[in-house]
């Protein structure tokens, strides 16, 4: 039987205090809660801090992912292109614009999608990539812009999990045409639910912002096909408090998570992910990879293991993207809608795809706890339940 443990040290927690409190108080107390002068103080801190002309706030992070594709013009016929390992809103984004999902394969030692293999995936229906920064690190940006050049292909930057990270000095979020941005609860700043559109592009900012609220440009006129993905203004109020204390926050998880690299150096079945090194990391995860040879079990049964023994881990993405039943049956819209399309033309079958580096690492990566509320001794007692682990042979 096993003995409760003495402590139990979670892998994430949203840091907020009573600056908070207050700001979304003083929203609930001004009775104006619909999108208003707190969306739009955030869209301008955001914008300056990412370093580009626009923000548009929504409220979610799918959500921005869609408007982007909905304000670029993305639609039946189109592919694009996006990394076998990563969360399903970046793929299910495609979809609800009637597009259609490419995958490329990722370097299985960052975890983030391979450039020479975008070459690989270009057709001549393809129009967009979306690079994902996963865990926190940037996608290797100059090698993925060159090939949307050459071919004149829009960049949409996935940065829902790389909050304040750098790609050679520059933010990502930044860098692409458009950058995606989620507020989910466990980011490295939060909102509760939401989510942001960076861009440089007036075009793309001013279509995001109809799109972002029914397509109107006055109370009832209804330009082009909108959804309501507004965010509202407690949301807002919140936003602005973590996006003043990110930066701070991401140097606390970036020293949890260095610490816990060193510290687990020699044990030999836990490796960390290759980190770039022109990258500044937003370390969203701590992320290892588990050599389950090594260790002698599963991954899925060391993550029960540490939880018994009092460390929480993430455990994902369990299954290149391109398994997942709604792609290989084909459940999108009515009538086979994006993939047997008239204007597609073409035959997409998910089922015969193999990606060696995504199918290496699926199931394999944990993230281990790095917020910021850790103390040392938390992450003293993660390194200790950790090497207490002993491999195979
Ligand atoms: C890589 C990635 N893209 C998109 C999203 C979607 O963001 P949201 O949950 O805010 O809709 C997430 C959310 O976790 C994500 O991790």
């Amino acid at each position: 039987m096993s003995s409760r443990p003495k402590k139990f040290v979670r892998v994430a927690e949203p840091y907020v205090g009573e600056e908070e409190v207050r700001a979304v108080a003083e929203v609930i107390l001004s009775g104006r809660y619909v999108q208003g002068p707190k969306v739009e103080e955030f869209e301008e801190k955001f914008a300056s801090y990412i370093g580009t002309k626009h923000a548009i706030a929504v409220n979610s992070g799918t959500a921005a992912l869609h408007i982007a594709l909905a304000a670029a013009g993305i639609g039946p016929g189109d592919e694009v292109i996006v990394p076998a390992l990563t969360f399903f809103a970046t793929v299910e984004a495609v979809l609800h614009q009637n597009a259609i999902p490419v995958f490329a394969d990722i370097d299985p030692e960052t975890c983030n999608i391979d450039p020479d293999d975008i070459r690989r995936r270009i057709t001549d229906r393809t129009k967009a990539i979306i690079p994902v920064h996963l865990y926190g690190q940037p996608a290797d940006m100059d090698p993925i812009m060159e090939v949307a050049e050459e071919h004149g292909l829009l960049v949409i930057e996935d940065c829902a999990q790389a909050h304040g990270a750098e790609y050679k000095g520059k933010k990502v979020g930044s860098i692409g045409h458009v950058g995606c941005w989620s507020f989910y609860a466990t980011k490295n700043m939060t909102t509760g639910e939401g989510g942001m559109i960076t861009t440089n592009d007036d075009e793309i900012a001013e279509k995001a912002r109809l799109v972002r609220n029914h397509g109107m440009v006055s109370r009832d006129d209804h330009v082009v096909l909108g959804y309501n993905y507004r965010m509202n203004e407690l949301q807002a109020a919140l936003g602005i408090v973590q996006l003043s204390r990110l930066d701070k926050l991401n140097e606390i998880r970036a020293k949890n998570s260095y610490y816990l690299i060193e510290n687990l150096e020699d044990v030999v079945w836990l490796r960390p992910t290759k980190i770039l090194p022109y990258v500044k990391h937003a370390f969203f995860w701590a992320p290892f990879r588990v050599l389950e040879d090594k260790l002698g079990m599963s991954t899925k049964e060391l993550v029960a293991l540490l939880r018994e023994k009092g460390v929480e881990v993430r455990h994902r993405y369990n299954a290149p993207l391109y398994k997942q039943l709604v792609l290989i049956r084909k459940a999108a819209y009515p009538r086979g809608c994006p993939f047997s399309c008239p204007f597609y033309g073409r035959d997409i079958d998910y089922s015969g795809i193999h990606l060696p580096g995504a199918e290496q690492v699926a199931g394999k990566m944990i993230g281990l706890p790095n917020h910021p509320k850790l103390t040392r001794e938390d992450l003293d007692y993660v390194i200790e339940v950790i090497k207490s682990i002993k491999p195979a042979s």
